[in-house]
């Protein structure tokens, strides 16, 4: 089968399209046609190797682990091991592979390494592909770490980008007033999305709006707690898609010294299939659609990560198989 290797960390240069064996399952396995993937931050630090922490998640200090890379996999089941219940052949399937493997024609792994449900009819394998890591972030972030209850004024910070563009869909499926912040160029499509204010931050820091947002999500990691607490109200939340053990100490300090509350991300926080099943629930009903930047073949995907790597992509790039 076809697949985009890499034996060493380094730019999206160093990815080949290359045949390797296609795998068969073991008894617990189960193995996908995949028919689309997409690109996430995860992948992006898996192929540089920075910073170190990704080696260690990945597991190469020197080199990587795993050869292949791609997290959000959409695709049908072709086969199954003897003890995989979950699915049949046959069926089309999509969510999260937490060993990669999703950017080649096939994807093997065992149950307990991935988080996966049937794909919805109405939904193609691009938008499903689209969806798994970018709406589970976004969704934790929001409902578990924010706590996001209905009526209450949000901020989406980075509204336009792959996490950001669920985000506001999020909220606003959760009953609440959504702002997003977004470049000029964007504005229109953080509009479309269903916010219901739109900020450009090349023209105002909305930082300024004082005791404005309960809820502040920095879906691109732009704008730390110091520079939006003043925007928050003053039970407000703060949550951040970044982690550090600094950022960590930081949150139990705020919260022993003031009302209002920031929450960092801990990246080893997985959604799991209660998760999943809300995510697709928000995708059956409409209440999230994923918002396609631009398309990429397989063998294109260096072109596609590099595209990511600018910061600047608006919502999901998918890579087709
Ligand atoms: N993708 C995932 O599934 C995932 C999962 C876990 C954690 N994360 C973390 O979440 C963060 C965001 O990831 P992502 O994949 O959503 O990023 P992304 O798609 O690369 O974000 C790009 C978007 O960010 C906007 N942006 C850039 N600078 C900005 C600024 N100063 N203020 C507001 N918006 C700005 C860009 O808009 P302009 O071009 O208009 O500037 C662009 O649309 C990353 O730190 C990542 O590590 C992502």
């Amino acid at each position: 089968m076809k697949a985009m290797v890499y034996d060493n960390y380094g730019s999206p240069d160093v990815l080949e399209l290359r045949e390797i064996e296609k795998p068969t399952p073991k008894d617990d396995e189960v193995l996908i046609k995949v028919h689309a993937a997409s690109v996430n931050a995860i992948e992006y630090r898996f192929l540089l190797g920075t910073p170190f922490l990704a080696r260690i998640v990945a597991g190469g200090l020197l080199k990587p682990k795993r050869k292949v890379l791609g997290v959000d996999v959409a695709g049908r089941v072709e086969a199954v091991g003897v003890n995989f219940k979950q699915f049949q052949p046959g069926d089309e399937v999509f969510g999260l592979s937490f060993i990669n493997g999703a950017f080649a024609e096939y994807f093997c792994a065992p149950e307990a390494q991935i988080q996966m449900v049937l794909k919805p009819a109405s939904i193609s394998f691009e938008e499903a592909a689209a969806v798994p890591c970018s709406v589970s972030t976004a969704l934790i972030c929001l409902r578990d770490f924010g706590q996001i209850q209905p009526g209450q004024k949000v901020l989406i910070n980075g509204a336009s980008g792959a996490v950001g563009t669920f985000a506001v869909q999020i909220a606003k499926a959760y009953g609440t007033e959504v702002t997003g912040v977004c470049s000029t160029k964007n504005l229109d499509m953080v509009h479309s999305i269903g916010t219901d204010r739109v900020i450009d931050y090349t023209q105002e820091n909305f930082a300024q709006n004082e005791g404005h947002y309960d809820l502040i999500y920095d879906a691109v990691r732009k704008r730390s707690f110091s520079d939006c607490r003043r925007a928050l109200s003053p039970q407000g939340t703060y949550v951040t898609t970044a982690w550090s053990p600094l950022l960590a100490l930081q949150e139990k300090w705020i919260s022993m010294t003031g009302s209002q509350k920031m929450v960092p991300m801990n990246p080893m926080d997985r959604p799991d299939e209660k998760d999943m099943l809300e995510l697709k629930e928000l995708l059956e009903t409409g209440k999230v659609t994923p918002y396609i930047d631009r398309r990429y073949t397989l063998s294109e995907l260096p072109e596609a990560l590099r595209h990511y790597g600018t910061g600047h992509a608006r919502g999901k790039i998918v890579i087709t198989i």
